[in-house]
């Protein structure tokens, strides 16, 4: 299978993990990426079985619309069952990197409102340490240059994204040559420095099911 065939074959799974509406509403959590596409997709074939999404970026949000699943605001739902997916790298602590797509702001944020995180990613982003991917920092525009510094004193090689402006209207700074051992301990740290939105670790709310694409098939890590 190529790396496409194991993307649907993980995003197809997670329906699995999808809450029937009965008594209360049942809103689905939608992540961002061409993993997450494939599982919009999917969540198009099974629509009315669930009220509806809140989505990671605009981008999903769109694609949803177009598929008929309603969207709702953050802000007008009481709860998410489920949230649904990818990442750039995941360990086996379910600690991940997320934000290759720059929407890792918008997806800590419904992570951490879902009542479970599935994560969905091929064989490819299987890691036992995290750090070989580039760490997404979401900065505001202004503190670029002064977090780009402080970045560099915790280790990291800073390369600011060119061209690119978030959902929220902020910048990306790419952090190589990171060798994240302690993830919960350098997710603290890179959010402390003044003028960071969030970055790209998922240690303090890693994902609580990890579906991973594999030759032999869809692993469950817990
Ligand atoms: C989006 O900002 C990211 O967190 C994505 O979830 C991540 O980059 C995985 O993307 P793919 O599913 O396209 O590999």
């Amino acid at each position: 299978m190529n790396q496409d065939q194991l993307k649907q074959a993980v995003a197809r799974a997670a329906v699995e993990y999808i809450k029937p509406k009965l008594e209360r509403n049942s809103i689905v959590g939608v992540g961002t990426g061409s993993t997450a596409n494939y599982f919009i997709d999917y969540l198009a074939e099974i629509k009315g079985f669930f009220d509806g999404a809140v989505a990671s970026s605009e981008a999903s949000a769109e694609r949803l619309r177009q598929q008929g699943i309603p969207v709702y605001d953050l802000n007008a739902v009481d709860d998410i069952c489920v949230y649904v997916d990818g990442a750039d790298e995941a360990n086996p602590q379910l600690h991940l990197i997320k934000g290759g797509g720059a929407a890792l702001t918008r997806e800590k944020i419904v992570a951490s409102v879902a009542d479970e995180f599935v994560c969905i990613a091929d064989g490819s982003k299987w890691v036992e340490t995290l750090g070989a991917f580039p760490l997404p920092v979401e900065v505001i525009p202004m503190s670029r240059s002064h977090v780009a510094r402080e970045l560099v004193k915790l280790g990291g090689d800073p390369v600011y994204r060119k061209g690119v402006v978030t959902d929220n209207g902020n910048e990306i700074l790419d952090v190589h040559n990171l060798h994240i051992a302690d993830a919960l301990s350098v997710e603290l740290a890179i959010n402390q420095i003044v003028g960071v939105v969030t970055n790209g670790l998922f240690a303090h709310r890693p994902a609580d099911v990890l579906l991973l694409g594999t030759e032999s098939g869809v692993e469950t890590h817990r």
